[in-house]
């Protein structure tokens, strides 16, 4: 049996979600007594580690990014210092859906099993895990979840999470999480892929449109601080983990995915990279089938994506100056059209968790 004093998670959100269930979590075990401390892991800046004499629970509550947990979860989890308490929990937020009353979940891929891993190696024993599939934030995918069934996700995920917690903070183990172990599997190459290639791509297809009043709120909220003034607009850097914070924060509606200008990119890389292959291979008289240069070519095409890629949004940047690439822009990104909502963010409850 536990004998646990307080209980710290550490969470990132970029629309809510996370957060919403870590305050959930610590409304559950304020009710049993414990000290609750959740703190934003925002810029991972101002950080309080709680002591060992304050028997610790420590949590760490997420979403899920490309089948993963959020970059800047697993750079905060490799630094987290040994021996803080000796158990951990972990809850990853992912992409719900609802059709008719159907509730549909997201997919996790690696996103429980690496942070759990890595934690296991800093000696912590990880008491349980879990999926909550609140709604998804995905905005360059498809339009927000409409209100009404945003709540009706909210109002099932609350009853999971704050179940979830009951069982934690009674002793109980919970495994959620390895339910879906085969698909996870299956889909974990694609977590690698994106998360070291596709996420440097989908950072560079982020516009501020001319609607932009440089109000600095993405700025200031952006958690990675990415974002910075170029050219007296905001622009993006290849540390941007598409978190979708400003896009859905922003009060002017200002902020796009511009996905006409990413097909531009993607097939201007498409071009090039096959030329710079093919260069290398005749300059060097490669044979093209050795594994080597197999594993080399991926190599050489992700550096070169992020290359290209980050060079041509620079170059767009200062090109939207003029009227025709501004207009191409904002008129091929498909979450400009009238219809294409913003995320809907539910207020919760106000009590008092020592947020930090
Ligand atoms: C760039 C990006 C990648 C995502 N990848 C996944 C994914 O692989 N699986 C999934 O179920 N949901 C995925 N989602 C959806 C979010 O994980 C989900 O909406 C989450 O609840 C958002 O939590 P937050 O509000 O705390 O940021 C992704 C969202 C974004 C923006």
């Amino acid at each position: 049996m536990n004998n646990w004093k307080s209980l710290y998670i550490y969470f990132i959100s970029g629309t809510g979600n996370a957060k919403a269930s870590s305050e959930w979590i610590a409304d559950e075990a304020k009710k049993k007594g414990l000290k609750t401390v959740i703190q934003q892991i925002d810029r991972l800046e101002n950080i309080v580690m709680p002591d060992s004499d304050e028997k610790p629970l420590i949590g760490f509550a997420f979403p899920t990014h490309g089948f993963n947990a959020a970059p800047i979860m697993l750079k905060f989890i490799a630094g987290f210092p040994r021996g803080l308490s000796n158990e951990v929990f972990l809850l990853n937020t992912r992409a719900g859906m609802k059709i008719s009353r159907l509730f549909l979940p997201g997919l996790s891929g690696v996103a429980l099993m690496l942070p759990a891993f890595m934690l296991m190696l800093k000696g912590y024993k990880c008491i349980g895990f879990r999926p909550v599939d609140l709604p998804s934030n995905w905005i360059p995918l498809h339009p927000a979840i409409k209100k009404k069934v945003v709540e009706s996700i909210f109002a099932r995920c609350e009853k999971i999470v704050r179940g979830f917690a009951g069982k934690l903070l009674s002793g109980k183990k919970v495994y959620r999480g390895l339910f879906s172990l085969p698909v996870d599997l299956l889909i974990s190459p694609v977590a690698f892929g994106y998360y070291f290639a596709g996420r440097f791509f989908l950072s560079k297809t982020f516009i501020a449109s001319y609607k932009c009043n440089r109000c600095g709120l993405c700025i200031k909220e952006c958690p990675t601080s990415s974002i910075k003034y170029v050219n007296e607009r905001p622009y993006w850097k290849l540390t941007c983990e598409s978190c979708m914070r400003c896009l859905n924060r922003c009060p002017e509606k200002a902020i796009e995915a511009a996905h006409g200008m990413a097909a531009v990119f993607w097939l201007i890389f498409t071009l090039i990279n096959a030329r710079i292959i093919i260069l290398i291979i005749n300059t060097l008289n490669i044979q093209p089938e050795v594994w080597w240069w197999k594993l080399a070519t991926e190599v050489i095409s992700i550096i070169g994506m992020i290359l290209i890629t980050s060079g041509l949004y620079r170059i767009m940047h200062y090109a939207m100056g003029f009227r025709p690439v501004k207009y191409f822009i904002r008129f091929t990104s498909l979450t400009a059209l009238p219809f294409w909502r913003r995320f809907v963010f539910i207020k919760k409850n106000k009590k008092n968790h020592n947020l930090i």
